[in-house]
């Protein structure tokens, strides 16, 4: 009998490549087909560490292009399908809606559809798993409220009017074809691999570099940040043990105004480097702030804590300490994207195809 295969789209990102790297270890009589369209925020060089794991296979294509995903899923016949891969920059969809558009909408809907027609209702053992994430509930006020899997949806930015869009089709496909679906929606991951465009290790790279940290507005704004390992982890046991149909919301219980974490990095920094404690702060800058910027994300996790198990593993300080450790240890990942360098990796390793 052919292995069992889950294909998971958007693998060369950040949280993708976490979710991917702890497939194939953890389950290795499966086949983890990582299909990714390799966009700037997509870099194979996160994976190098399992690129040559026989359970492992990487696939060029681009969800935005029906034909080839029905392609991709006639060659690999999955039974499991993780969707990861989005345009996830909420400064990005400012000033280009449309490819959030093209990308989390009709990308969606092409990988709903193609998984639909694969499997043509014989459901038995397949599932269906949307990555998604709290922003679609909007904003909060400073009120300790928290998003519960109840909450309206009320999306502000592009980005987020996008997700919650797809996040409506995988309900549609599920209520009116039976797709079997789960989904999750998560707040702010950190950790190794985040592009540096993200705050954190944008901060990072910039405070290595001496230069300006840029916080937008009063740096008042608070987000609920979950080290990523601990999101592979619940979306590990939400694919095998979620109920169909269901949606559970994934946060750390880790409100951080971005003023307040930054300062923290700063602190963690100048301990690391060897710099007398305040030199970094000193870079901090107040710039413009982002439109329409979403006041406070905060996530209730109980669900997914009563029903499944799941708990973060590793408190803020640690996992602030074990990224900045991996960013120093690694300062040519981001040396590498910011030089574009990363983009040469694919040809090298894969050919022109
Ligand atoms: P990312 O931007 O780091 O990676 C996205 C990946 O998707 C890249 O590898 C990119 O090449 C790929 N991709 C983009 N467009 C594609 C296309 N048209 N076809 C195929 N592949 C394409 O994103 P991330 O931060 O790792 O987020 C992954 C998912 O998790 C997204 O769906 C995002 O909405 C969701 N999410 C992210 C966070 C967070 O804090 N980063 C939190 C909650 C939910
Ligand atoms: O909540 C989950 C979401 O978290 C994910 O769905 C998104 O894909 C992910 O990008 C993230 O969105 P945010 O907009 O919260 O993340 P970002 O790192 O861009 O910004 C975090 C906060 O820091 C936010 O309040 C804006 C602020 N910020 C951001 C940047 C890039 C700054 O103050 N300065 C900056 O330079």
């Amino acid at each position: 009998m052919d292995k069992e295969t889950i294909i998971i789209t958007g693998g060369a990102g950040f949280i993708g490549s976490h979710v991917v790297r702890l497939f194939v270890n953890k389950y290795p009589e499966t086949r983890i087909v990582n299909l990714d369209a390799l966009t700037y925020a997509g870099n194979l060089e996160n994976l190098t560490d399992i690129a040559d794991r026989p359970n492992y296979s990487f696939v060029k294509a681009d969800i935005t292009d029906y034909a080839a995903i029905t392609e991709v899923f006639r060659q690999y016949n999955p039974t499991g399908v993780i969707h990861l891969a989005a345009e996830s920059h909420v400064d990005r969809s400012i000033t280009d809606p449309f490819s959030f558009v093209r990308t989390n909408v009709m990308g969606t809907c092409n990988m709903l559809h193609a998984a639909k027609e694969l499997w043509k209702g014989n459901y038995a053992g397949k599932r269906f798993y949307h990555v998604s994430t709290d922003e679609v509930y909007g904003a909060l006020e400073k009120d300790g409220t928290l998003f519960t899997e109840e909450t309206r949806y009320a999306p502000h930015s592009p980005y987020s009017a996008s997700k919650a869009s797809s996040d409506h089709f995988v309900r549609a496909y599920h209520d009116t074809y039976g797709l079997p679906t789960v989904m999750s929606n998560c707040s702010n991951n950190y950790g190794s691999h985040h592009f540096p465009e993200k705050l954190i290790p944008l901060a990072i790279n910039n405070i290595r570099h001496n230069r300006p940290i840029p916080v937008y507005g009063k740096g008042e704004n608070v987000r609920d940040w979950l080290y990523v390992d601990d999101h592979a982890r619940a979306i590990d046991l939400i694919f095998h043990n979620g109920r169909d149909g269901e949606t559970y919301n994934i946060g750390g219980n880790n409100e951080w105004t971005n003023i307040d974490l930054i300062r923290l990095l700063c602190s963690i920094m100048d301990r690391k480097l060897g710099r007398p404690e305040g030199t970094s702060a000193k870079l901090i800058t107040f710039v413009t702030d982002r439109a329409g910027h979403d006041l406070r994300y905060a996530i209730d996790s109980s669900k997914l804590q009563r029903e499944l198990g799941w708990r973060p593993s590793v408190t803020f300080e640690e996992g602030l300490e074990k990224t900045v450790d991996w960013y120093l240890a690694n300062e040519e990942w981001s040396d590498r994207i910011i030089s574009g360098a990363y983009k040469d990796y694919y040809e090298k390793q894969y050919g022109n195809r």
